[in-house]
């Protein structure tokens, strides 16, 4: 069996296909770059996916050496997201599907986050540390569906990452450009709040730009927001990892890539004799096959989506009814 997935939450139009048996037969994408120093303009996005939307598909079946008729179900991006991407995104897919007679899934965006993690690097239960724009969860699969065990109570830490980045004139994604000057960097001292297995991150924020305006130097900054964050993100893994009862950690999503991060999440979960997994970097990010193997996914379990809302926006994980495969 075969799937094309369509993927238009937010900045990326990205087509994958993919079979039953998790071969990646095609991976095309076409990202959005807002304008220097802003975010994303939602009608721009959606204008970006409506004017490449025709060049990528076109080029994920000629890379999978296959035609529409070809390919056995699709699969699209209901949510979560910015509205008028995500109705592109919808509008497309149902098209296809009608005229091509193929049967449609509905795809939460976080879901191909972690299940392509899983897919990829063979992780079998495990709690799911999923760090991106939008989320910043810890997740596991309980009763067939995936409970958030721990989440941020405000912005989420790629978007602190961001924010401070932009602050100090980085280039936009913050996240790359400071763990570069991480390196240079030595500690002062910010703010680490934990609840439970919740994190807040909006009081780094505040003090890191406090910190930067006093003179403090940019490679300090860097060095102490993620020395700070991810040892709060290390301890609410670990609790959960205790809580839930899991040996494997699977960290998902843009974050993911740090090598800190991953650093100081496998020295935890080594002394708990458990194992860290991390999702390669070519699909951390947004893209099109983490949709098709969810439609594979989804369409094997027999669930059949109802079309009566086209796009989710605001699509929780732990409301999209799931199964333990
Ligand atoms: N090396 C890195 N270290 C830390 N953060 C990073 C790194 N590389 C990328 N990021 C961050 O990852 C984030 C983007 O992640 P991702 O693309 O998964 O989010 P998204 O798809 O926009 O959000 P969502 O999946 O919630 O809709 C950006 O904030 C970026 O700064
Ligand atoms: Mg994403």
């Amino acid at each position: 069996m075969i799937c094309l997935g369509i993927e238009g939450t937010a900045h990326t139009f990205g087509v994958g296909i993919i079979n039953d048996e998790g071969i990646i037969l095609a991976d095309k994408r076409s990202i959005y770059k807002p304008s220097r120093g802003k975010g994303i303009v939602p009608n721009e996005a959606a204008e970006h996916h409506k004017k490449n939307s025709k060049i990528v598909i076109e080029a994920a079946l000629s890379k999978a050496d296959l035609e529409l008729k070809d390919v056995d179900i699709l699969a699209y991006s209901c949510g979560p997201g910015i509205p008028l991407p995500l109705i592109f995104t919808a509008n497309f897919a149902i098209k296809l599907s009608k005229k091509y007679r193929k049967p449609l899934t509905k795809v939460h965006h976080g879901i191909g986050h972690i299940e392509i993690g899983r897919l990829t690097t063979g992780a079998k239960d495990p709690l799911v540390v999923y760090l991106s724009g939008g989320h910043n969860s810890l997740l596991a699969l309980v009763e067939n569906s995936y409970k958030i065990f721990g989440e941020t109570m405000d912005i989420t830490c790629a978007n602190l990452l961001d924010v401070v980045a932009r602050e100090m004139g980085l280039s936009s994604p913050g996240g790359p450009e400071i763990e570069k000057l991480a390196k240079a960097g030595k500690y002062v001292e910010l703010p680490l709040v934990i609840k439970g297995m919740d994190v807040s991150f909006s009081g780094i924020l505040t003090a890191a730009i406090k910190k930067y305006k006093e003179g403090i130097p940019k490679e300090d900054i860097c060095y102490s927001i993620q020395e700070t964050c991810f040892a709060m993100l290390t301890e609410v893994t670990e609790r959960a990892v205790a809580h839930v009862g899991k040996k494997e950690v699977l960290l998902v999503g843009g974050v993911a890539v740090n090598k800190r991060l991953q650093e100081m999440m496998r020295i935890m979960c080594k002394d708990r004799d458990g194992k860290m997994y991390v999702v390669p970097q070519e699909y951390a990010v947004d893209n099109g096959v983490n949709i098709a193997w969810v439609g594979i996914l989804a369409h094997k379990s027999g669930w059949k989506a109802d079309f009566k809302d086209k796009i989710l926006p605001r699509w929780r994980i732990d409301e999209v009814p799931w199964f333990q495969t």
